[in-house]
């Protein structure tokens, strides 16, 4: 197949790469498993966001064989904050198939990598190149619109099937160091050729080679068809607090925010002199009940619109309230053991 980009294209690409690539942890190391949990964060996760978390989450889990046994509450705790959490569950279950499968060692080959939960094709290309040195594509969003305006494609990104037929097309031009490519061309996608704002095409070593520079595409291109619109969800949120501890709810084991612990909610937006009957459904007596801020939520197909109350409640006595199936936690140990969704963080202030 005809090369995608030229020989003396990659060339320059990977000379830019090695003088002005950013210093980020995982640039440190060609640890597979290191790889694996750094491309998991970055999916759909800034840069400066994942940093701490990286770091956190490897002093805690240094290796396969950790991850495969760490408690839940402590992974979902050090994923706090991070969202989508289905990617540290998956981490956990696909690190259990690594220690079973392949004796803790991570497999170095692409195939046997997307056979491991949460690892699709690009976080499959990511760490076969990046850990292993192996010619695999590892192409994400920043590198499909790079390669739509390096190409001067039309085609559309949002499909699946452009995705696939980049990445095919892509892999006679990977160079021997399919590593420092893989990253050179993520890193051009999210410092020159960005996803917002316009592409910096002065400072870009493939604009030589670039159809969307030449003719003033970059604006147009790449194009990506519109997006369903978000479910909106009213949602009335209860900080309930009986002085010392606060009510949480663990969710349900599949769905939105799967198994994690909550601040209880019902849906719809509930006026104030209807939430004592409710209060009281739960088996909670309200004692004072006041209005604080609203806020929103937004997932990627959903979006919450949160009014919410703290409900002061007479003292309980039992961690374990049976009537409403909820935990009653004692804050330092809420702070301390239990992953709050960033969902709520506009409410969690109100516990400490
Ligand atoms: N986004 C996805 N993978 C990345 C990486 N290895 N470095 C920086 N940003 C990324």
């Amino acid at each position: 197949m005809e090369q995608l980009l030229q020989p003396e294209a990659v060339e320059a690409l990977l000379r830019w790469y090695e003088t002005h690539r950013r210093d980020l942890p995982w640039r440190h190391t060609k640890d597979p498993y290191r790889i694996w949990i750094s491309e998991i964060m970055l999916q759909q996760t800034r840069v400066e966001a994942v940093k701490p978390y990286y770091t956190r989450f490897l002093e805690a889990f240094p290796d396969v064989a950790a991850l495969a046994e760490a408690p839940e509450q402590k992974l979902m705790k050090l994923w706090e904050g991070l969202g989508y959490y289905s990617r540290a569950r998956n981490l956990q279950k696909a690190a259990k198939t690594v220690v079973e499968r392949y004796g803790g060692e991570m497999p170095a080959d692409e195939e046997a990598l997307r056979g491991l939960c949460g690892i699709g094709d690009y976080t499959a290309g990511a760490i076969a190149s990046i850990a292993f040195g192996i010619r695999a594509p590892a192409v994400d969003g920043n590198v499909l619109r790079v390669l739509s305006r390096v190409c001067g494609s039309y085609d559309d990104i949002a499909k699946q099937e452009t995705k696939k037929k980049w990445s095919e097309a892509l892999r006679s031009s990977i160079p021997e160091d399919a590593g420092s490519f893989a990253q050179a061309m993520i890193e051009i996608g999210a410092v020159v050729c960005v996803p917002n704002g316009e592409a910096k095409c002065g400072e870009c070593p493939l604009e030589p080679y670039c159809a969307a520079a030449k003719q003033h595409l970059t604006d147009v291109l790449p194009v990506r068809s519109a997006k369903k619109p978000r479910r909106v969800e009213d949602l009335t949120v209860l900080l309930i607090r009986d002085g010392v501890r606060t009510a949480l709810h663990q969710r349900p084991k599949k769905g939105l925010l799967a198994g994690l612990y909550e601040l209880p909610n019902l849906p719809g937006h509930l006026e104030e002199d209807t939430l004592p009957e409710v209060i009281r459904g739960l088996g909670f007596e309200p004692l004072r009940i006041r209005r604080i801020e609203d806020s929103k939520h937004i997932f990627t197909h959903i979006e919450w619109h949160m009014i919410a109350y703290t409900v002061q409640i007479a003292p309980e006595f039992d961690g374990f309230h049976a009537q409403s199936g909820m935990l009653l936690v004692e804050n330092g140990d809420l702070r301390a053991h239990y992953a709050v969704p960033s969902a709520f963080s506009a409410y969690t202030k109100y516990l400490w």
